[in-house]
């Protein structure tokens, strides 16, 4: 590759006939964690996240609205776009599979296939559930029914085209096996595995367009439209310009993570590479597929009413609350829950409070007893730089792994061992006493320290606060200017001349003392 340090990574594009959920918005949080860690470590990265716009669910809903698929779909992509614009999200672009620059990549490489007899025409026949918009097998049936929604099913045979993905069985289990981080975590790739130990079949991809016109017409036979997934997969390689601009393709591809849900791993991890294996392209470094954020134990599902809407979570608790909360709470590959009842007080309060309550605490203090200006510290270092070191090496050895959870924790160990410094030191009690007034420097000048370090280490995860509280502690250039490791490292021989400001979570703040005097 051209550049060394490069990042190229992906969420889903979200089906855009749904509502964003919760869910939609834990994957692309957890995706900007990352591509805001390698930011700070000094990545040039690419942040690629979009919407799926073809397939029978939107022509069905655009019909029912008396609209235009392409009217429909310029509606509803916003939805996305909005929200990931509340959410803080710092996505280098948007793709839509209508926008034209799309729609080539996909003709080119299916061609491409075509030409060199990749893909073919055969007879077909199965059960086909139109919901899903995918054919089954007699024996994939349950009840007769379709194994994924439980929904009736129609025998339809017709001429399709078909991929020839099943020559690429005995290569997919070769390179999985042999790269132990292809496919994360570990118990998503044993899935995988187990997957292919049965024949890998050929895949069908292209839909008669009398049955289904709303996608992109096969370039070699009008008569038909691609199938959704091989349409929405490569959005990945026409994002980045594959077959239209070399350059920027030369840049970025192959992408180095795909953060996916477990519930499209496959497609990403099987479907995908084989397509690019047959394309002639390099294969993605990574996919990790993450687990399911459910409700009350239970799956979100619009009918029983138990999906969340990020915008009311956002409007309750603030942005970054929910996003420590996701990374943080849900070990990342595992499934999670969310509700208010475990987030709401809780959570709030002792997390975000431990926090906010600490930057008040301390820029309160440098004020009473410095006026807000605190001079090089010449003594040697004491116990929280200790904590500190241990705290940037878990944390950025966590993000190393993905373990986005672990690295939050890491960085709040750090916050918990400042408000344990304060209430082992109590500064207070320092300031009555003029001959421990080197002492008492020591003290704060430690504490806006851990706090600028913890802050750091939380601008992946909670940005806007995290950006807050380093401007409060006199040190508002890290992003871009700083990498992570020259942030990260203690010192307290800079002067840091401290902010005030209002208090960071008011919600959860409200009521209680300042400084504890
Ligand atoms: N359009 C396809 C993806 C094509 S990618 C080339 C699709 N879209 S989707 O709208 O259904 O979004 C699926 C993704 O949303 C999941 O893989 C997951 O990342 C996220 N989630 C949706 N619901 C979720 C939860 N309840 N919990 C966690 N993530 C979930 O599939």
């Amino acid at each position: 590759n051209m550049i060394e340090k490069k990042f190229y990574i992906t969420t889903p594009i979200y089906y855009v006939n749904d509502v964003p959920h919760i869910g939609h918005a834990y994957t692309t949080i957890a995706a900007d964690v990352a591509a805001r860690f390698k930011r700070l470590e000094g990545y040039e990265v690419f942040f690629l996240t979009g919407t799926d716009e073809h397939g029978q669910k939107v022509k069905q809903a655009a019909e029912n609205l008396n609209v235009t698929p392409q009217e429909h779909v310029d509606k509803l992509h916003q939805r996305f776009k909005e929200l990931w614009v509340k959410f803080n999200i710092s996505n280098s672009d948007f793709i839509r599979t209508t926008e034209e620059r799309h729609k080539v990549v996909v003709c080119n490489i299916l061609q491409t296939l075509f030409d060199k007899d990749e893909i073919y025409r055969d007879s077909y026949e199965g059960w086909y559930c139109t919901p899903c918009e995918r054919f089954w097998t007699e024996k994939d049936l349950q009840e007769s029914n379709c194994p994924e929604c439980r929904r009736k099913v129609e025998k339809i045979k017709e001429h399709n085209y078909f991929f020839r993905m099943g020559k690429y069985q005995a290569w997919l289990i070769e390179t999985i096996k042999n790269d132990p981080h292809f496919i994360l975590p570990l118990s998503r790739r044993n899935e995988v595995l187990g997957f292919l130990e049965k024949p890998l079949e050929d895949l069908c991809i292209s839909r008669p367009k009398s049955r289904l016109p709303w996608g992109i017409p096969l370039p070699f036979d009008e008569e038909y439209v691609t199938y959704v997934w091989f349409d929405a997969l490569i959005n990945y390689a026409s994002a980045v310009g594959y077959g239209s601009d070399e350059e920027l393709c030369d840049k970025w591809w192959p992408a180095d993570l795909h953060i996916v849900g477990k519930d499209i791993t496959r497609f990403h991890s099987v479907f995908w590479p084989a397509m690019l294996m047959s394309a002639g392209l390099e294969l993605p470094l990574k996919v990790f597929g993450h687990g399911w954020v459910h409700h009350r134990g239970e799956r979100m599902s619009k009918s029983l009413g138990t999906t969340i809407d990020p915008l009311e979570v956002v409007q309750r608790l603030g942005v970054d609350a929910l996003r420590l909360y996701l990374v943080k709470e849900i070990p990342f590959g595992q499934d999670g829950d969310f509700s208010y009842e475990r987030f709401e007080e809780p959570y709030n309060v002792d997390l975000a409070n431990n926090l906010g309550n600490l930057v008040s605490r301390v820029v309160a203090m440098a004020e009473k007893y410095r006026n807000g200006r605190l001079g090089p510290v010449t003594s040697e270092s004491g116990r929280l730089a200790e904590v500190a070191e241990v705290a940037v090496r878990k944390y950025s050895e966590a993000m190393e792994r993905l373990a986005l959870h672990e690295a939050a924790f890491a960085a709040y160990t750090l916050v918990d061992a400042a408000n344990e410094f304060i209430a082992e030191t109590e500064p207070w009690v320092l300031a009555r006493d003029r001959s421990k007034s080197d002492r008492l420097h020591q003290v704060l000048s430690e504490l806006v320290e851990a706090v600028r370090i913890a802050a750091v280490l939380l601008l992946p995860v909670m940005p806007r606060s995290a950006e807050i509280i380093l401007e409060r502690m006199g040190d508002p250039a890290v992003t871009g200017e700083r990498r992570f490791h020259e942030a990260t490292r203690w010192s307290t021989q800079k002067e840091r001349i401290l902010v005030r400001g209002p208090a960071l979570w008011p919600r959860a703040v409200k009521g209680k003392a300042e400084v504890n005097e």
